[in-house]
């Protein structure tokens, strides 16, 4: 069992310590730690934002709102607009994205990077998309075991993705999901022209109507998904990705030795922590190029009493169970949760700018970002590594292509939470 050693909780006596409970559509949170996170577990504050599943969640209304589309180019001068998940609250005005792992710019790109034995980086945009146009200028990583991904993810679990598997470097892998059902027959090669997906730039886009989705790379569409196609005759139902969804760029270990046999198979091999990368520059990485987003407008039909927020109306979590509405977005502590956004307000500490803590949920991490390493695994929130082996455990998949769960827990964002979960349970 992976320990993590984590001084900042040691070092923090504010941070109640509990047991992390687990949470699923069939098995939701209890009122106190009300929110469902994208891993899969109840807590509060970080929680109850970007990713927080309200059919696992105590109620609805138990995440927060999600903050509505905005049109955006984004360039990487610097990461300015970019934050570490303890220092986000939901004013994705304030800050566009949240991120873990080590990750830096250069030459106006943003690299993504994976240290050896780290799970690498995620870079997740805080504004929710509700049909737009998506545009990535790419290089991916490479090396077997090695995966970039470039895809939309929203809160119930659709997703529409872009996936570089670093052992072949002449295609991106496109697939789709519609509330985290796994059906093996979604995914798609398309392969790219002109140079490969390592040395060269391409432009991966993803166009999204509420009637079909196109993968389009450098201009060309290779790739559609008709919503008419999607029908389930069984269920009365289109198995189509319809729910806002965020942005999620990241670089994880997929052919790390502790995954699910099919999905290092699905990653090429398992990973080479000694790479040509890691050995001459110390990690792997993917580099990000210009990144926009072009809102759409939402289904003509869509129940409108605002414009600052979605939310869900109904646990069908169907396309006509979104609402868009004038409700806040913004916690005023890590402690806080939609069922009460202000908790925490007046209790801002003295001077520092440093975020109230929880009153108890696992979400509560102070706002103390020093941590230093021991032991097997490495616990920082300033954007270093975090080392989260016992994390990243998926369910052995059919047919080789990485599990919905593996692929979602493989992300590191909250292994940081979890991992001081982990050591109160030791
Ligand atoms: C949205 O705001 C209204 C009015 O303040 C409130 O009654 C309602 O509970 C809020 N809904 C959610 C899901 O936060
Ligand atoms: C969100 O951040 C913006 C920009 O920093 C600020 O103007 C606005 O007041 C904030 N909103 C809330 C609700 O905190
Ligand atoms: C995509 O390419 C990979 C690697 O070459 C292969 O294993 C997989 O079967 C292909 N998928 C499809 C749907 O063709
Ligand atoms: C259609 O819906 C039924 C009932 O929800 C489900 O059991 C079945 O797996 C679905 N079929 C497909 C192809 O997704
Ligand atoms: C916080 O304090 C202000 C005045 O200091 C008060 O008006 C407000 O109601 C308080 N909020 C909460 C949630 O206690
Ligand atoms: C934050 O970390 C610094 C340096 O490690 C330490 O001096 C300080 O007391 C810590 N603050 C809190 C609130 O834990």
């Amino acid at each position: 069992m992976v320990r993590f050693v984590t001084p900042l909780v040691l070092a923090s006596l504010s941070v109640t310590a509990f047991a992390a409970q687990s949470c699923s559509s069939s098995s939701q949170c209890d009122e106190k730690y009300p929110c469902c996170s994208q891993y899969g577990e109840c807590g509060t504050g970080a929680y109850c934002l970007g990713g927080c599943d309200p059919l696992a969640s105590f109620s609805l209304d138990s995440c927060a709102p999600m903050p509505v589309c905005e049109s955006k180019t984004y360039t990487w001068d610097n990461l300015d607009n970019a934050v570490t998940q303890d220092k986000y609250l939901g004013n994705a005005s304030a800050a566009d994205w949240t991120y873990s792992g080590k990750v830096k710019t250069e030459d106006g790109n943003l690299i993504m990077t994976m240290p050896a034995k780290s799970v690498g980086t995620l870079f997740a945009n805080n504004h929710y998309i509700w049909y737009g146009k998506i545009s990535g200028k790419f290089k991916s990583s490479r090396g077997k075991g090695v995966v970039t991904a470039f895809i939309l993810l929203s809160d119930v679990k659709d997703e529409i993705d872009y996936e570089w598997v670093g052992a072949d470097l002449t295609a991106v892998q496109t697939n789709y999901y519609w509330q985290g059902v796994l059906d093996w027959h979604n995914s798609g090669n398309i392969s790219v022209d002109g140079g490969d997906t390592f040395n060269d730039w391409h432009t991966y886009e993803i166009d999204w109507t509420p009637e079909k989705v196109d993968w389009v790379v450098d201009g060309t569409v290779h790739r559609t998904l008709k919503k008419a196609d999607t029908y389930n005759e069984t269920s009365k139902q289109y198995e189509f990705p319809q729910t806002p969804s965020r942005l999620q760029m990241s670089l994880w270990p997929a052919g790390q030795s502790s995954n699910a046999q099919g999905t290092i198979d699905w990653a090429g091999g398992e990973i080479d922590w000694n790479s040509e990368d890691i050995k001459t520059v110390g990690y792997d990485y993917a580099t990000v190029g210009e990144v926009s987003v072009k809102c759409y407008d939402p289904p003509s039909d869509a129940t409108k009493s605002g414009s600052k927020s979605y939310l869900y109306t109904k646990s069908a979590a169907l396309e006509g169970d979104i609402s868009i509405t004038n409700n806040n977005t913004v916690l005023a502590s890590l402690g806080a949760t939609g069922l009460n956004m202000d908790l925490g307000a007046n209790k801002s500490s003295t001077g520092s700018n440093s975020i109230p803590t929880s009153n108890g949920g696992s979400g509560g991490m102070t706002s103390n970002t020093t941590s230093e390493s021991s032991g097997s695994g490495t616990s920082t929130t300033d954007g270093s590594e975090t080392s989260t082996t016992g994390f990243t455990q998926g369910t052995p998949t059919g047919n080789g292509a990485a599990g919905q769960n593996e692929r979602v827990l493989r992300s590191s964002l909250f292994g940081v939470l979890v991992a001081l979960v982990v050591l109160v349970t030791l």
